[in-house]
């Protein structure tokens, strides 16, 4: 991990990263998804090679929605196996569990105060989970403000995410603009970083591909349970014989191949001109994940038999990231004038 800058002489200089620093959280509240990987993971593995990066578990975000104990904390060791079967390295990134570093829930406290109710009333979030049904808590409220500091506290610049979370990000800046305009020039305003995929739909080829809509396509589940979850997806409502023309362009199944082989075109076209029926396009795109996925999962299998791997991962992703996020806070003390004075 690189340090931070300081001054040699005279003042420290507010702390900047040497290398940009990037930082992304995901929910431990359920399985992986294809949503997952296609938006944000993908991005979490190629950034690892050029910038100092920072994965958290966020598991006081998922407390929003996950109120079973025992259930949260297998769900935040599952996501850290995800992670790695990904292709997080824990010796080129940290990877943290938020909880395990109470400064996030801090910094967030100080945000609540520089942030007007309004802003967070009307993050587009906010309205979408009430509808799904989330309880509206103050937790659901803040959440927002939860992920701003979780991403500044490391002074993080650039945030893989998906394109769902644009509107976060845009909240991320404000909050980051207001509160430097109150107490001076700390915290940089962070960018998302977003790969080539749209917010992908789920299996209802309607919503937002997510958890807590049931509509995900989990990319470590059993090859059978991909078959079978792919074989049920929602096509283009309108061809109803197997001798309709498809439309490509509003058929989930064909939209999730451009991700799958090079050969998506043909497959697309195969639709159009009903030269292929939906099933077969539909089979060929749960093999075509299925290996994709196999490597992967066959590293996740290993990885799970030692489950002592996982805290021991997240220990030392704390203990590296500590002194970033101490020299923050330090920071942030002292503009704001609470706890002891320093010299
Ligand atoms: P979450 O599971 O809500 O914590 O999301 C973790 C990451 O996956 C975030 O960066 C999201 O933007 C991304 N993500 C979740 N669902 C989707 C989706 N349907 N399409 C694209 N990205 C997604
Ligand atoms: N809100 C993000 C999501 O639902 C999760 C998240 C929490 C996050 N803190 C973050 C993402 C910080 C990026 C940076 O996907």
């Amino acid at each position: 991990m690189t340090s931070t800058v300081t001054q040699t002489s005279g003042q420290p200089a507010p702390s900047r990263p040497v290398r940009e620093r990037v930082f992304s959280g995901i929910q431990p509240s359920g399985a992986s998804h294809l949503g997952n990987y296609l938006g944000a993971q993908v991005n979490y593995v190629k950034l690892q090679d050029e910038y100092d990066t920072i994965y958290g578990i966020v598991d006081l975000h998922a407390l929003t929605t996950v109120h079973d104990g025992e259930e949260m904390r297998r769900l935040s060791h599952e996501m850290v196996l995800d992670l790695l079967a990904v292709g997080l390295d824990p010796e080129r990134c940290a990877l943290i569990r938020q909880s395990d570093l109470p400064e996030h829930a801090e910094l967030a406290w100080i945000f609540n105060t520089v942030v007007p109710v309004g802003w967070v009333e009307r993050t587009p979030t906010y309205k979408e989970k009430r509808e799904q049904g989330v309880d509206n808590t103050m937790g659901l409220l803040d959440y927002p403000v939860l992920q701003a500091a979780d991403i500044v506290i490391y002074k993080a610049s650039r945030v893989p995410v998906g394109k769902d979370q644009a509107a976060h990000l845009e909240l991320s800046r404000e909050i980051v603009r207001a509160f430097n305009r109150r107490y001076g020039p700390i915290f940089p305003e962070p960018q998302p970083v977003y790969t080539d995929a749209p917010i992908v739909l789920g299996t209802d080829g309607q919503r937002k591909m997510s958890k807590s809509a049931g509509n995900t396509i989990p990319i470590f589940a059993e090859p059978d349970e991909i078959r079978k979850i792919v074989m049920n997806m929602v096509t283009d409502p309108q061809r109803i014989k197997r001798t309709d023309p498809g439309r490509p362009e509003i058929c989930n199944v064909c939209q999730l191949h451009r991700f799958f082989g090079a050969d998506y075109l043909q497959i697309q076209d195969g639709e159009r001109t009903a030269r292929t029926g939906c099933v077969d396009t539909k089979q060929l795109l749960a093999e075509r994940i299925i290996e994709h996925f196999r490597p992967m999962k066959a590293k996740r299998d290993q990885l799970a038999a030692n489950p002592d791997h996982v805290e021991e991962v997240l220990a030392a992703g704390a203990a590296k990231v500590r002194p970033i996020l101490e020299a923050t806070m330090a920071e942030v003390h002292a503009a704001v004038g609470i706890g002891p004075k320093r010299r």
